[in-house]
Order: structure tokens, then sequence, then C-alpha cells
């Protein structure tokens, strides 16, 4: 290479590396977490390794995520360990799915009871990259302001056409369901299933891509990513699927694939 190109590579090495976190910020403000400290989270992929929602585990055998992420049992495949999509890391599972559960309830007009479990074919190893996430007791709550994580592979701007290839994470509070439901906000459209979380200012958010994937708060998972209003909009916060009012059910389900007279 001459001397001018090497300059310029240089140049332009430079100011990718500069501008990193400007493009970063663009997002629905969040920023890359040490690699592999979110153990519990997967990516959904369709055969063909295009990621399009997330989940997490909840034992070796067991994912949860939003039931809109259903596309069928064999379209899909389940990584775990994973941090950036693009490159191989040595840490990551791939395994498939055996069985999907769509929540029986779930109604993709109104997104209520969006919530989802996958059964896998084979176990996941639990080791230092890949572990499991806790839930919250049947119909525990979380109060707002609250402040919440969530993590995700999704859209990094809120125009959309952006997937990240790293994992992303951003904290945001929880917002009181009276607020989400105002006339300002979403009018009326939160059920009791829902929880909502993001800045009255906006500026962070979940987004296509994220959802299925995880909001914890106080080290359990009381939301799935679910739907909103674009991303990161001020007058609309993300809306998750309240897992708290969905813990009986995944108790009973995957209790019920075990018992003999299973319904599966
Ligand atoms: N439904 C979206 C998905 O399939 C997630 C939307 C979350 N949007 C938001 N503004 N928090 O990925």
């Amino acid at each position: 290479m001459d001397l001018p190109s090497l300059l310029i590579c240089i140049l332009l090495e430079v100011v990718a590396v500069k501008c990193q976190h400007i493009v970063q910020e663009r997002i629905v403000g969040g920023y890359a977490p040490v690699p592999h400290s979110i153990k519990y989270i997967v990516s959904i992929q369709t055969r063909d390794r295009q990621h399009f929602c997330g989940g997490f585990l909840i034992n070796k055998y067991w994912i949860v995520s939003a039931a809109h992420c259903n596309i069928g049992v064999h379209k899909m495949l389940i990584v775990a360990g994973d941090y950036s999509l693009t490159i191989y890391e040595g840490t990551e599972q791939e395994i498939l799915p055996h069985l999907v559960v769509p929540h029986p309830a779930y109604n993709s007009t109104t997104n209520n009871s969006d919530i989802m479990l996958i059964k896998l074919r084979a176990p996941i190893y639990l080791n230092s990259y890949v572990s499991i996430a806790l839930l919250p007791r049947q119909d525990a709550t979380i109060s707002e302001g609250r402040v919440c994580r969530v993590s995700g592979w999704g859209y990094t701007s809120p125009s959309g056409s952006q997937i990240p290839s790293t994992l992303r994470t951003v904290k945001l509070p929880i917002i009181s369901s009276g607020k989400c439901n105002s006339s300002e906000s979403f009018n009326g459209s939160i059920t009791e299933n829902m929880l909502c979380a993001g800045y009255s200012i906006g500026g962070k958010d979940a987004c296509q891509g994220d959802s299925g994937g995880p909001l914890v708060c106080d080290g359990r998972v009381y939301g799935v990513v679910s739907w909103g209003r674009g991303c990161a909009d001020a007058q609309f916060p993300g809306v998750y699927t309240a897992v708290s009012k969905f813990r009986r059910w995944i108790d009973n389900t995957i209790f019920s694939y075990y018992s003999r007279c299973n319904k599966f």
C-alpha cells in the first residue's frame, strides 16, 4: 500500500473509533455490555441464522420469549452464549426447539398475553457464558420508577434498518400503567398483563428485534419485550409482557409437560 492510501486508512480508522459513540448514542440510548455478562439471553434465529427475536433461559430445557415471535417450531434456531452475532466466539450453543407453547390467550390485535415458552431438543450446558434467569413470583408488582435493564440485538435507531452485531443493553425506569394508559400516551391499550418502561423524554428504549428479550428488575425478569409505537419516542414508552402475571402459567405448563397425561 502506498503512503497516501495508508494515511487515508489510518484517518478513517481514527474517525470510525472517535465517532463510534455518536453512532451508538443514536441508538435507543443503550451501550454494549461486558461480553457474556448477560448470560441468560438467547438469540432466536431462522434456520439460515437471521436473528429476529430475543428470549431468555429459565432452565436447561426451557426458554421464555414473546408469543409474537412464534414463526413455527421448524423454522427456529436458538443460540445461547452469544455476544457478537457475526463473529464466531466459540461460546455459542445452537439448539433446535422441540416444542413452542405460545400463551393460549395471546391476542395479536391487542398484544395481550404476549408470552411463549420454548422447549429445547437438547439441554443447554450451563457454564460461564450461559446461565438461567430468575422469575418473579405470581402477581409480584414492580413499582413506578424502579430501574430495570433490557437487552437485545434489536435495532439501534428508531428508524430501523440497523441491526447491531453485538448485544446491547439499556437501563429504563418503570412507568405506571396509569401514565402509560393516559390519553397522551397509549390511551387505554395497556392491560393488566403489560408493563411500561422508559423515560418521559424518550431516547432510550427497546426496538424491533428486541422482542422476546428480558426486562430485568431486582435480578428477576419482570418483562418480556412486546410492543411499542416507534422506538424511544418521548410520548410512547416500551411495552412489556408482565411476567409476574404468567408465573403460574409458566410453572404449570412446564410441569404438565413432564407429567404423564400431558396435553402436548
Ligand atoms: N415488536 C417488536 C419486535 O418484534 C418490539 C417492539 C418494542 N418496541 C419498543 N418501542 N419498545 O421486536
